[in-house]
């Protein structure tokens, strides 16, 4: 499970070396819980990018109907089509084919009945080759979650703050602060480990609650802005890129300066590339996004992203209100 940087003959950076079994199983992402190796993910919605992530050493790939937003310009989530992340979905899985790969479910393709669910989630495995898929809501869909599962789909459960519905949540706002929200949100987390999904993602919580529900749960619960006490880190492919200027989240960090060094000397030592076979062509950004995503990827497994810079904070009096919790352990 080690990642070394490799380069090639020609002295080139190729990423990281591939693993022997190179596709994250549902027991390696176990097995990483039991350690505590925290898994490194990013979304992705096209071949180059997934590309990158997969050379860079990426655990799983999301591909997030935020790219409704970062990628098909829409101002939020909730107009992309289920046709539309199909196609982004393919895309991701042409450039990243020995990738675990998550399809995020888009408003609408689940919640009108559980037919509609199973159809939906089947059509991320058929026909983009995902390899499960994602949904947002605990509670009020567990009955799609049973439904897909039933029909041998391995879904990823996603709570805390859920974009599709950030209506009844008041807008963007950070979850898990206050006794009811803290325990909603546990509640939702074990029924959905009983409905069978293989995995959890909370989003916008302080470390402390967020941490208290991946200890409490068997299945890997991963973080986007969750902090550093949970199973595993995601972030949004344009976010570490520096790449969506309408809104960057408080908990992304933009990786790119981390490696401008390295890509410049690098880039220095590059000739004419255009003879080049295909693994030798290396002359350009698809390099530079493969250091972004490796120089993430070796913080999230060291800790030290997200830490406290990039963890939603909480203060001491509303920490200890939340400990006298029944779920506090
Ligand atoms: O669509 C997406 O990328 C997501 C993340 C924000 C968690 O669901």
């Amino acid at each position: 499970m080690e990642d070394k940087k490799q380069t090639n003959k020609a002295g080139n950076f190729v990423g990281v070396k591939p693993l022997a079994n190179a596709k994250r199983s549902l027991l390696d992402l176990a097995k990483m819980k039991k350690n505590g190796v925290p898994v490194a993910w990013v979304t992705a919605y096209d071949l180059p990018f997934a590309c990158a992530a997969e050379k860079a050493g990426t655990d799983m790939i999301l591909v997030g109907d935020s790219g409704g937003m970062v990628q098909l310009g829409y101002s939020t989530t909730n107009p992309v089509t289920m046709d539309e992340m199909v196609i982004l979905a393919k895309s991701a899985k042409r450039g990243a084919p020995n990738t675990f790969i998550i399809g995020d479910m888009p408003q609408g393709s689940y919640e009108p009945s559980d037919r509609d669910a199973v159809i939906s989630a089947l059509r991320f495995i058929k026909e983009a080759g995902s390899d499960a898929v994602k949904c947002e809501g605990g509670h009020r869909i567990i009955p799609k979650v049973k439904a897909m599962v039933d029909a041998g789909v391995l879904v990823m459960g996603h709570l805390g703050l859920t974009p599709q519905s950030t209506g009844s949540f008041g807008g963007y706002r950070v979850q898990g602060k206050s006794v009811a929200s803290f325990e909603k949100t546990m509640e939702d987390a074990l029924e959905l480990q009983e409905a069978g999904v293989f995995a959890i993602l909370l989003e916008a919580m302080p470390s402390e609650p967020a941490g208290q529900i991946a200890r409490a749960l068997k299945i890997p619960v991963y973080g986007i802005g969750a902090g550093g006490e949970v199973d595993g880190q995601l972030v949004i492919m344009h976010d570490l890129m520096g790449f969506y200027q309408a809104f960057r989240p408080w908990f992304a960090k933009c990786y790119v300066p981390e490696v401008v060094g390295e890509f410049k000397e690098y880039i220095s030592r590059i000739k004419d590339v255009r003879k080049n076979g295909r693994e030798e062509r290396r002359d350009g950004l698809l390099v530079l996004a493969e250091m972004t995503i490796k120089a993430y990827i070796e913080h999230v497994r060291d800790r030290s992203f997200p830490g406290a810079e990039y963890s939603y904070p909480i203060k001491p009096e509303e920490l200890a209100v939340l400990k006298n919790s029944k779920y506090w352990k």
